[in-house]
């Protein structure tokens, strides 16, 4: 299953760095080709001739060590990774990765690497609870750094609570799931809309909404890394457009109706992030709006087209619709409706008033709503809700999911 995949895999010196020997050693059943890098701590717990015994090749774990062959051995396993893993994941691996810290031939790797991370964090209740590896814990998830638990359970130090590390099947499961994931929409044209729309008022002003486009930006990325070519439909805002996506800049909801109009029709999922102003001013002012001598000013604002309905209106059968619903109360009953006025295959719904949820922040807390299904997943990083976005619209397309016009 994971013939051919190079994995690079980190033990640190926890107590559950002897679990990461049945770690390597599933891996290695499953044909991946692994290079352990110990820390020198935890070559005091296990013995790096059980991890070159398991994996058959040398242990790394001094940087300044003597070269052998000519390739920079941090660099080279970097670059050599398809994914870089962390068995078990110290507080202190956690910390100094969050800081950049760079001290020995796991960390150096681990900054120099552009391969997925994912770790499997083990530690004491009181240590994973501390305020200090929460907040690292937040920064590598907003990093993307992947984590796998930890669970539950009695501790090795007598502890019962949060900390213990997750077992090596669900840590083996959680790589099957990462590696054979990342090309699972090769194949796949997909389109994303992301950001707020604008709507002139006169020449320097405008109404606008706080969407800040995060969600859907992390969308695209999330889709072009698992092989989709990716159409990003996006209003203003301040973040760079991911690698190998195709962007077209819209302005107002218009503008939007328009740029689907056009592009829609082509594409096998698409995934509407975008908040599209409702309403537009009727009359847009050709000179600026001067002020009325204590007169109120009254702005007449007509509909919008509504950008969702007419891509629904125009939903070819092999095609995969996917809206978002942006709510402040009864979330899953106004996501049923949308889901059904839109002809829509999935909502993800969302109340925005909850903290760590919404526009702007780099968190989401979204549900998961299909004509089946009301799937409500916990507070994560809009990185992790957009691949779960993905894996649940891949799985409602069903595979394989071909454009006719490419059959
Ligand atoms: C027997 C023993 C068990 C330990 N278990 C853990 C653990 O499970 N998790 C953890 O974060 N630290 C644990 N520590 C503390 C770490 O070993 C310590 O923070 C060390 O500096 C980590 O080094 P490293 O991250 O470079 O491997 C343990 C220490 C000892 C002596």
């Amino acid at each position: 299953m994971l013939k051919g995949k190079h994995v690079v895999l980190g033990v640190t010196a926890g107590i559950a760095a002897y679990k990461a020997c049945e770690v390597v050693s599933r891996l290695s059943k499953l044909g991946a080709n692994i290079d352990v890098i110990m820390t020198q701590n935890a070559t005091k717990l296990v013995a790096p001739l059980t991890f070159e015994t398991l994996s058959k090749r040398p242990v790394v774990i001094d940087t300044f060590e003597r070269i052998e062959s000519w390739d920079v051995k941090h660099i080279s396993l970097a670059q050599k990774a398809d994914v870089m893993l962390v068995v078990p994941a110290t507080a202190n691996l956690m910390a100094k990765l969050a800081s950049g810290i760079a001290d020995d031939m796991l960390t150096t790797t681990l900054l120099a690497t552009k391969a997925p991370i994912m770790l499997a964090p083990a530690m004491n209740t009181g240590m994973w609870t501390a305020e200090a590896t929460q907040s690292n814990l937040a920064v590598l998830k907003d990093r993307g750094v992947l984590t796998v638990g930890p669970a539950s359970g009695i501790l090795a130090c007598g502890d019962i609570g949060a900390g213990r590390m997750s077992e090596p099947i669900d840590i083996v499961e959680a790589v099957i799931k990462l590696l054979a994931a990342r090309q699972d929409m090769q194949g796949k044209r997909v389109l994303v809309t992301a950001g707020p729309t604008v709507e002139r008022i006169d020449p320097v002003r405008y109404m606008t909404n706080d969407s800040s486009g995060k969600m859907g930006y992390a969308l695209a990325e999330a889709a072009q890394k698992r092989g989709a070519a990716v159409t990003l439909v996006s209003g203003p805002v301040h973040l760079p457009v991911p690698a190998g996506v195709t962007l077209v800049s819209i302005t107002s909801t218009q503008d939007l109706y328009d740029a689907m109009m056009m592009h829609a029709a082509n594409q096998d999922i698409i995934v509407q992030a975008a908040a599209p102003a409702d309403y537009k001013v009727q009359q847009v002012a050709d000179q600026k709006i001067k002020k009325q001598d204590g007169e109120n000013l009254i702005l007449k604002l007509v509909e919008n087209p509504d950008v969702a309905k007419a891509v629904g209106k125009q939903k070819q059968p092999h095609q995969i619709l996917v809206g978002f619903a942006a709510e402040t109360q009864n979330i899953v009953a106004n996501a049923q409706r949308k889901l059904q006025s839109k002809s829509l295959d999935m909502i993800v719904a969302n109340d925005v008033t909850q903290e760590g949820a919404g526009f702007g922040v780099d968190t989401n807390i979204v549900t998961l709503i299909t004509k089946d299904a009301v799937k409500p997943l916990e507070i994560m990083s809009k990185h992790e809700a957009a691949n779960c976005i993905w894996d649940e619209a891949v799985a409602l397309a069903g595979a394989p999911l071909l454009h006719p016009a490419r059959v």
